[in-house]
């Protein structure tokens, strides 16, 4: 691992992976490549290419179909502030000190160097659009620039009205809906919508990179939805009749699940339709016919999202720079559509802390590509049609082996992928190497006075082992990844989906490894920032073998007890232990 790094550092590594065997061309030896950084709110992958086959995501599904797709990729903590800041510093929550939705990491960890920091420091133009660091007091009111950006953030002018009373209803009025398809754009405040806006503010920016092509870019893109309000042009419902929606396959509360872990998604209740339904306090459910509405309309948000996203993959295109921009594509979290009669984020399982994660590195991972041009704009109701897709019950017959992928085999679907395990923290030591940049060293154990270290690994190793540009097949990696969660107290309370950093005493530290989850709950001390690993208040065990879906929590049945010592050693000994390499 280590030589391999050494290997790949620097100039060397830009001709190695950009240009594969042919390092003819001298020229572009002296330019970089340009980053774009795609990031999705709230998406979980529910798409086409990790084997959905009732999403309709062409466009998502073409980058993947050029990418390397990590089937195991994990963030650090299942809550937009805490995610961001972990994955743009590639330091883990307990380093950030980020656990909730206000706190500005400058303000309360140290002066980290970010990801989009270290490229502006190595030359690079950055730019951020729509949702990159979380906005407002959560980035110093300024999405940390000038730290991390060259020019200011851009943020569309309806973004303001994001979570207000700005739903269309059949009285005419305006509303906060959970639910909301909007039939026409003239009757939103503003007759846009977010994620329309940056786009064209993307689409502008590469257009006018494309006259000054000498200077690489790193341009951040960050899509507002799935996020809810589920706030999207009401014909992408077109793609996904409600005949073809079903239930959660495990909308069932989980066996001897302690009620620290449980989220009673207090954000989502906020919502008029949803306060309508009188959903029990704290534990639900929400009606069926509402649980429907939901995956119907976070898959048409999810389409949504990915029209957008291939407007800016076409301009990209069109702009000249397909073949020298590393592309990464991820998820700041998961989401539950009640699966363990769950909604939303906030929680330590494993549909909350997965995400889609891939890379697109240009003469490397193209292997499979289909013909024609790298990225050009395919429409979902074309696509729709030339696909016509099945029911969600192949996906919920119990068969699967993982969640989010009971594959129907669309060769068109296509890439490659990997099921290496892979952390959100990785990104920036990953996309660092793809660039030719030196690969920041793993962090110490205090890092706090380390403007630029890692806690992640670069993933470069599994990429050119999966494309086969140097396979290792005795390649080693992480043997197990780790998340975290924050309560107020044990029993569910308002505040417990996101409380605020003064209102913490537990914590929820989670590790998945190959077979299992396993979770423990300590009392936290914000203080002094510190868990009490002495006093474990409950744990949760799930056996992936037999339970997929996280639906049995096995930790106190007699029979595990050696397992349950064992993965709790396995967890303390933490990130560090779990990497095969010596640190
Ligand atoms: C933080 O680091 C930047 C360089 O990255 C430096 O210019 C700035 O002065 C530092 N701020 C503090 C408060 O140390
Ligand atoms: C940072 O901390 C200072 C004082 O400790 C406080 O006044 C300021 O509001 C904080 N800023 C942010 C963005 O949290
Ligand atoms: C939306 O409403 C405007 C103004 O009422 C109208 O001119 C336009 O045709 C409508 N668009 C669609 C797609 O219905
Ligand atoms: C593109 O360039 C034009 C002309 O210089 C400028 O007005 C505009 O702000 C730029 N837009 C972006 C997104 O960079
Ligand atoms: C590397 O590739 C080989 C097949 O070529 C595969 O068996 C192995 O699991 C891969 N290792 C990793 C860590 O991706
Ligand atoms: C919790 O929220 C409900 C409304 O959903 C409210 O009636 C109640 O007073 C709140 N409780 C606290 C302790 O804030």
């Amino acid at each position: 691992m280590e030589s391999m790094k050494m290997f790949a550092v620097g100039l060397f590594s830009l001709i190695f992976v950009l240009l594969g065997h042919d390092a003819t061309s001298a020229s572009s030896a002296s330019r970089r490549p340009n980053v774009l950084f795609l990031v999705v709110d709230d998406l979980r992958p529910r798409l086409g290419c990790y084997g959905q086959s009732v999403m309709v995501t062409p466009n998502i599904d073409r980058l993947a179909a050029t990418s390397v797709r990590f089937d195991r990729a994990f963030v650090q903590q299942a809550l937009c502030n805490p995610s961001r800041t972990s994955f743009l510093t590639s330091r883990r929550p307990d380093s950030t000190r980020i656990f909730d939705l206000w706190t500005y990491f400058r303000n309360i960890s140290g002066n980290f160097t970010t990801l989009p920091q270290y490229f502006k420091d190595n030359g690079y133009v950055t730019q951020s659009v729509g949702k990159i660091f979380h906005p407002g007091s959560a980035s110093g009111f300024t999405d940390d620039y000038p730290h991390s950006w060259t020019y200011p953030a851009f943020h569309g002018s309806t973004e303001k009205h994001m979570l207000g009373q700005v739903c269309p209803g059949a009285d005419g009025q305006l509303h906060k809906y959970a639910v909301c398809p909007v039939a026409n754009l003239t009757q939103v405040p503003g007759g846009s919508l977010p994620d329309i806006q940056s786009t064209d503010f993307a689409v502008q920016f590469l257009h006018n990179r494309s006259r000054q092509p000498d200077q690489p870019f790193f341009l951040a893109v960050g899509f507002h939805k799935p996020h809810q309000p589920l706030r999207y042009p009401a014909k992408y419902l077109d793609l996904y009749p409600m005949s073809k929606i079903r239930l959660a396959p495990n909308n069932v509360f989980p066996q001897w699940l302690p009620s620290v872990a449980w989220n009673p998604y207090f954000s989502l209740r906020q919502n008029e339709d949803v306060a309508a339904l009188h959903v029990p306090w704290p534990f639900g459910p929400l009606p069926e016919d509402f649980q429907l509405k939901m995956r119907q309309s976070y898959s048409a948000a999810t389409s949504y999202t990915d029209a957008q996203l291939g407007r800016v993959l076409e301009a990209l295109d069109q702009a000249g720079f397909a073949d020298n921009t590393v592309i990464s594509f991820h998820g700041d979290h998961g989401w539950s559509l009640g699966e363990h009669e769950e909604w939303c984020k906030f929680s330590n399982f494993d549909i909350t802390t997965r995400i889609p994660f891939m890379f697109h590195v240009p003469g490397v991972t193209s292997q499979k590509a289909p013909p024609g041009k790298t990225f050009p704009f395919i429409d979902a109701f074309t696509y729709a049609k030339d696909h016509p897709t099945t029911t969600e019950e192949d996906c919920a017959n119990g068969k699967r082996q993982k969640p989010e992928t009971c594959s129907r085999g669309n060769p068109e679907v296509g890439g490659l992928s990997t099921d290496a395990f892979a952390e959100a923290v990785d990104l920036f030591p990953t996309l660092a190497e793809l660039a030719g940049l030196v690969v920041p060293p793993t962090c110490p154990e205090n890092d706090a006075d380390i403007p630029l270290c890692t806690q992640g690994s670069s993933l470069v190793p599994v990429i050119h082992n999966v494309t086969k540009k140097s396979p290792s097949p005795t390649l080693e990696w992480k043997k197990a990844v780790f998340s975290q969660y924050p309560r107020p107290a044990y029993y569910p309370q308002n505040t417990s989906d996101s409380p605020r950093l003064d209102a913490i005493t537990i914590m929820g530290y989670t590790m998945r490894t190959d077979f299992h989850r396993y979770t423990e709950w300590l009392p936290y001390d914000t203080a002094t920032f510190t868990a009490d690993w002495d006093t474990v208040l409950a744990r949760e065990l799930y056996v992936h073998a037999d339970d997929p879906l996280e639906n049995w929590n096995m930790a106190d049945v007699t029979s595990h007890g050696p397992l349950v010592t064992q993965l709790s050693t396995q967890l303390r000994a933490g990130w560090r232990n779990a990497l095969p390499w010596t640190q």
